[in-house]
C-alpha cells in the first residue's frame, strides 16, 4: 500500500488517498486546537500519542464485537483505516456533567447523569458544530430513522465497553464524541479517533484531567495526562 493525495485535513488529523481505493492513510499531527481551531498550539509528539492510544482502543472494542474502520498502524503516527463515507454527525455521550452541558443547563460539572446522554451535532466548522436533533438529522438527509437507532445502539455499546475499560484503570470517562461512517454495502461502523483530544477524562484519585480540558483551561502541558492514560491502557490491555 502507497500513499497517495492529501484528501482533507481536519484540526488534528490528515487523511489521505492510497493505491487501494478501499482504504485511506490517516496522520496524526501534532497540532492541538480549542474553540473550533481559534486557539493553536503545536505539542511535539501528541499526534503518537493519540494514535497509539486510539489503535489501543479500537483494538479492545475489535476484541468485544464492535466494528471499525481501523485496520493497523503504518508507524507512530500513521494508521490505515477503512474507507467510508461519514456521516456528518458529532455523536457526544456524557456520563457525568460537564462543558457545554453545564454552560447549557446551568448544572454543576461532575454530576452523574441517569441515564447517560446521547447528543447529536452537525459536523460543520462553518457553523461552529451546532446541536442537532434526531428529525433535524433525519430531514436533512445525513441519516434515516434505522441509522440513527444503529447509532445510538452502538454508541451505547461502545459507552459501555469504555466505561468498564477505564474504571479498571481508575478513570472516569466523563464524555466524549464518536464519528460514524458508512462502508460500501452501507453498513454504518465506528469512524474516527478515540482519544483524550475527544474524551474527557479524570483521575479518580486525584480528580485530574487527563485529556484535552488540560489546554483548554491552560493547565499546563496536556501530554502529562496522554501519557498517563497511554501508560494505564498498556498495563490493563497487555
Ligand atoms: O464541548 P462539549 O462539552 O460539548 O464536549 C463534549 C465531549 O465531546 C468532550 O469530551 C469533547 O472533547 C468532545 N467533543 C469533540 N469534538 C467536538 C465537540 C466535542 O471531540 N467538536
Amino acid at each position: 500500500i502507497t500513499k497517495g493525495d492529501l484528501l482533507y485535513e481536519g484540526k488534528a488529523k490528515q487523511v489521505f488517498a492510497t493505491s487501494d481505493p478501499a482504504i485511506l492513510w490517516m496522520h496524526y499531527m501534532d497540532q492541538v486546537t480549542a474553540l473550533n481551531g481559534k486557539v493553536k498550539e503545536e505539542y511535539a509528539g501528541k499526534g503518537q500519542l493519540n494514535s497509539n492510544i486510539s489503535n489501543r482502543l479500537f483494538t479492545y472494542l475489535a476484541s468485544k464485537g464492535v466494528t471499525h474502520h481501523w485496520l493497523g498502524s503504518v508507524s507512530a503516527t500513521d494508521e490505515l483505516v477503512k474507507k467510508v463515507d461519514i456521516i456528518p454527525l458529532e455523536v457526544v455521550t456524557r456520563n457525568y456533567t460537564a462543558g457545554h452541558f453545564v454552560s447549557r443547563f446551568g448544572v454543576e460539572p461532575m454530576q452523574k447523569l441517569t441515564p447517560r446522554v446521547q447528543e447529536l451535532y452537525y459536523k460543520s466548522d462553518e457553523l461552529d458544530d451546532p446541536f442537532m436533533n434526531q428529525s433535524q438529522a433525519i430531514s436533512l438527509g445525513f441519516a434515516s430513522e434505522a441509522d440513527l437507532k444503529t447509532i445510538f445502539a452502538l454508541a451505547d455499546e461502545v459507552n459501555e465497553l469504555l466505561v468498564a475499560l477505564f474504571e479498571q484503570i481508575d478513570i472516569t470517562l466523563i464524555d466524549y464524541k464518536l464519528e460514524f461512517g458508512r462502508l460500501a454495502d452501507g453498513q454504518i461502523i465506528l469512524a474516527d479517533e478515540l482519544s483524550p483530544d475527544n474524551m474527557r477524562l479524570v483521575d479518580q484519585k486525584t480528580g485530574k484531567s487527563l485529556d484535552k480540558d488540560v489546554f483548554r483551561q491552560k493547565q499546563g502541558d496536556l501530554r502529562v495526562g496522554y501519557q498517563d492514560v497511554l501508560e494505564r491502557l498498556e498495563d490493563v490491555l497487555k
